[in-house]
């Protein structure tokens, strides 16, 4: 049921824009994995999975589902479900109506079409309401019809773009939970748009950072998280995200500010150092393969509940640390921090990218 899918060196060019959308693209998905696509506003997500659902057509490049080559195909033909943000539903067909439409579509008989609409309702929770019309749902339960109707015709790929972004918070943890469990069950090979990182990193067996068309990182969430290939990706991940200085080299000693950091293994003329917030630590006990460690000043104090997020000031370049709680020092007093050797990055500020 679940298929590959590849995209090699994908290009899509809208007239009169200045770069390609889609810049030379490849990606292979195996069958049954869930790979996300993330990436700023622009950066050609949807133009991605339309042109693999058939919406939209490369300008050059090759799409292959199973194997085979599909750029040629039309939409009804390349067993793929796309689920939109913002998805319509027909408002005046009832949940089983719509969910059992691409079916008669299709001219499946009715005994079959009742079957896949029972499985797919009971799955997604909406058994109670397949005889109500939309404007009887709540948006959640709306998105789960849509999601019903994608399901129901078990297509080899599902394509999701931001499927959960017009829930609010509550709801969109709860069916981010049960998506998950939704596409273990089905095995199904996935394409999952999102601005969500929470979301990405939960659903996704890898996740694809695309800036500028192009493919910036592609990996599992916990190497994007833990060895972000460039400044791009470290900042895109973690609330707040990883921490860049900048930090200069002067007869083999390197310097944030006053304090002194030991070289990377690699040069590079202009180093940024890395490191996330999590792993500051503001109690002093020397410990040996602490690598950072000064003192800030506290310019900003965030308690959230769970965890406070400090803003701190090393002469003039802003960082982030994160203590548990409420526990916090007080804005304007001066502490020491550590972060330890193994949990530093460095990066290319030239190029960008990891050393
Ligand atoms: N039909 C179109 N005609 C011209 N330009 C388009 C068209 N569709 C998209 N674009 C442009 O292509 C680029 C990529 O758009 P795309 O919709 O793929 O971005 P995205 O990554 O999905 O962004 P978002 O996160 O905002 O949804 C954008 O610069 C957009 O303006
Ligand atoms: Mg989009």
């Amino acid at each position: 049921m679940a298929s590959s899918v590849e995209l090699e060196a994908l290009i899509r060019q809208f007239s009169g824009a200045p770069r390609p959308a889609v810049d030379g693209l490849s990606l292979a998905v195996e069958a049954g994995e869930v790979v996300s696509l993330v990436g700023p506003s622009g950066c050609g997500k949807s133009t991605t999975l339309r042109m693999i659902a058939g919406l939209e057509r490369p300008d050059s490049g090759a799409i292959r589902i199973g194997g085979k080559d599909v750029v040629a195909l039309p939409p009804q033909a390349r067993d793929v479900a796309m689920v939109f943000q913002g998805f319509a539903l027909y408002p005046h067909m009832t949940a089983r109506q719509i969910m059992e439409f691409p079916l008669k579509m299709r001219k499946v008989p009715a005994a079959e079409r009742e079957r896949a609409v029972r499985d797919a309702a009971e799955l997604l929770n909406i058994t109670p309401l397949l005889e109500r019309v939309p404007a009887e749902l709540s948006g959640g339960e709306q998105q789960r019809v849509a999601m019903g109707r994608a399901i129901v015709r078990q297509p080899q790929v599902f394509l999701f773009d931001e499927p959960l972004s017009n829930l609010d918070a509550a709801l969109r943890s709860e069916l981010r939970v049960e998506l998950k469990k939704l596409l273990s069950r089905l095995e199904a090979t996935a394409l999952y748009v999102t601005h969500d990182q929470v979301e990405a990193m939960t659903l996704s067996d890898r996740i694809c950072v695309l800036n500028r068309g192009r493919l910036e990182q592609i990996d599992s969430p916990r190497h994007i998280y833990e060895a972000p290939s460039s400044m791009f990706v470290a900042r895109f991940f973690g609330s707040p995200p990883m921490n860049l200085l900048d930090v200069t080299q002067q007869g083999g000693v390197g310097r944030a500010g006053s304090v002194q950091v030991p070289l990377p293994p690699r040069a590079a003329a202009e180093l940024t150092l890395g490191f996330r917030p999590e792993h500051v630590r503001l109690a002093i006990d020397a410990g040996e393969s602490e690598a950072l460690k000064g003192t800030a000043r506290v310019s900003a104090v965030e308690p959230l509940g769970a965890e406070t997020h400090l803003e701190l000031d090393l002469e003039g370049q802003l960082f982030r640390a994160k203590t548990s709680g409420f526990e916090a020092p007080n804005v304007g007093t001066t502490i020491g921090f550590v972060v330890r050797a193994e949990e530093l990055r460095w990066f290319d500020r030239k190029t960008g990218l990891t050393l």
